[in-house]
């Protein structure tokens, strides 16, 4: 298995350029089972997650083609309903299935996806949406079996106990593409990456009101057809790069991003006094001297601050003088990074749903474990601040959302390289 050796750093300097969202390209390709005819992906990332949705697609019966890297066409002329717990099992992200599938098919039958270390991961809000649509929905087996034969639109409210859901409002926004009649989606998901579904789904024929707003009308229409469609860039990887310029005190250009679609993470950090400069498509991080402000954040759904930075920011605030407390509102258990943190020298106490972070500590390199995505990024973001070298492992979980990131950082001045466990020192690997 593959481990990162990260080493202390002294500040970043340079330009680190964006790639396609995961969050995004996910449901989008999922929504390319809406039609027959070939849809034309750019900009889609390459990463673990999205091997693992091209892998379903082609068992489902789509045909993929790589022209380039980033771009992927799909024809998916003849598809079945069935998506097998052995492929859905790898990502949770697959439930996405339901809703093409549904619409296309008139039926489903999707595995249940598993639990995640983050936390529960219910689908019942996607269960609300398909039955409001009219559909019988059975779970048996594992399976959730879905006969969509009597599908309509109608009102749906599909808020749940931390507001809306994103792949939840992804699946009844496509379910709804197909259905007869008119679908008025209450407390729908605002997020970026939903906003870019809806967009390609217009440009495949359906008709959507309200984009980007809690509250969607689509108006079910016969057919969808194929199109060209380019995957919205990743604010959350940005957001990890804009921390790793700022843990040390760097000089980086994030580019490829609109700094609107970060707001309530850049207001954050502007409120922590962290000088930035903001263009149409890019963030620069400017060099600082003293102490950052500390910060007092709730994760929440989007435009609310993103529990996707939560991790990052905390490693960021170890190296902050004063108390920071940030509330994590989505996920209940997203502070797996945490223990980890503490090994490294972080003072942190978890008080219910909130990290009470002290800073500034001196952190020292130590052997550490990658629980899930974002907190991997959350412990190499605290091995650049910290003396001496860190060592982490089960960086496969990093590998699900970050395309090429050692590579990218490593060009901006990064002490981090890629290595196999065989050359980690044996003292320091897990039994
Ligand atoms: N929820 C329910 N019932 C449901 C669905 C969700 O109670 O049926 C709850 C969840 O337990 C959670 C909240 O609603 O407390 C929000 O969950 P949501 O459904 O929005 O999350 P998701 O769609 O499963 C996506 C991202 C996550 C990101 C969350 C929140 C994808 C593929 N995943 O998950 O991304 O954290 O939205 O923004 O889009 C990541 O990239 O690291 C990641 C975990």
């Amino acid at each position: 298995m593959d481990v990162f050796k990260v080493s202390g750093n002294g500040p970043l300097h340079g330009q680190i350029e964006v790639g396609g969202a995961k969050n995004a390209a996910l449901p989008i390709l999922a929504a390319t089972l809406l039609t027959e005819e070939t849809v034309v992906l750019r900009n889609v990332p390459d990463l673990s997650d999205m091997r693992f949705m091209l892998e379903i697609l082609r068992h489902v019966g789509a045909e993929t083609v790589q022209p380039e890297p980033g771009t992927w066409e799909i024809t998916s002329k003849k598809i079945t309903h069935v998506a097998p717990y052995e492929l859905v099992r790898k990502m949770r992200a697959s439930v996405c299935l339901l809703g093409p599938l549904v619409a296309r098919m008139r039926k489903a039958e999707v595995s249940i996806p598993g639990g995640c270390v983050i936390g529960p991961r219910p689908i019942d809000l996607h269960i609300k949406g398909l039955k409001k649509l009219h559909c019988q929905v059975d779970i048996s087996n594992g399976y959730v079996h879905v006969d969509a034969s009597a599908i309509k639109g109608g009102p749906i409210f599909l808020g749940g106990r931390s507001g809306s859901t994103v792949t939840g409002t992804a699946n009844i926004v496509m379910a709804a593409t197909l259905a007869p009649g008119t679908t008025r989606l209450e407390c729908a998901a605002c997020e970026p990456e939903v906003v870019d579904l809806c967009q390609m789904l217009v440009k495949m024929g359906a008709k959507i009101e309200g984009i980007g707003s809690p509250e969607l009308v689509i108006t079910g229409v016969d057919k969808l057809h194929g199109c060209e469609h380019s995957v919205i860039a990743d604010r959350i990887e940005a957001g990890t790069f804009v921390i790793a310029g700022a843990i040390t005190r760097g000089d980086v250009t994030v580019k490829g991003i609109a700094p609107k679609l970060l707001g309530a993470f850049l207001d954050k950090l502007e409120e922590a006094g962290l000088p930035m400069e903001l263009g149409e498509d890019y963030i620069r991080v400017l060099p600082f001297t003293g102490s950052l402000k500390p910060v007092d954040v709730i994760t929440l759904p989007h435009p609310g601050y993103p529990t996707d930075l939560q991790a990052q920011l905390g490693a960021l605030m170890t190296q902050t003088e004063g108390l920071s407390i940030i509330t994590e509102r989505i996920y209940p258990n997203r502070f797996m990074h945490v223990p980890e943190l503490q090994r490294m020298g972080a003072d942190i106490s978890i008080e219910g749903p909130s990290a009470i972070i002290k800073g500034a500590s001196k952190l020292s390199g130590a052997p550490v474990m990658a629980s899930d995505l974002r907190a991997s990024a959350a412990l190499i973001l605290a091995a650049f601040a910290a003396e001496g070298d860190t060592w982490i492992q089960r960086i496969y979980h990093l590998d699900r959302g970050y395309e090429r990131f050692e590579h990218k950082l490593a060009a901006i001045g990064a002490k981090i390289e890629r290595l196999s466990d065989k050359e980690m020192p044996k003292e320091l690997l897990e039994e």
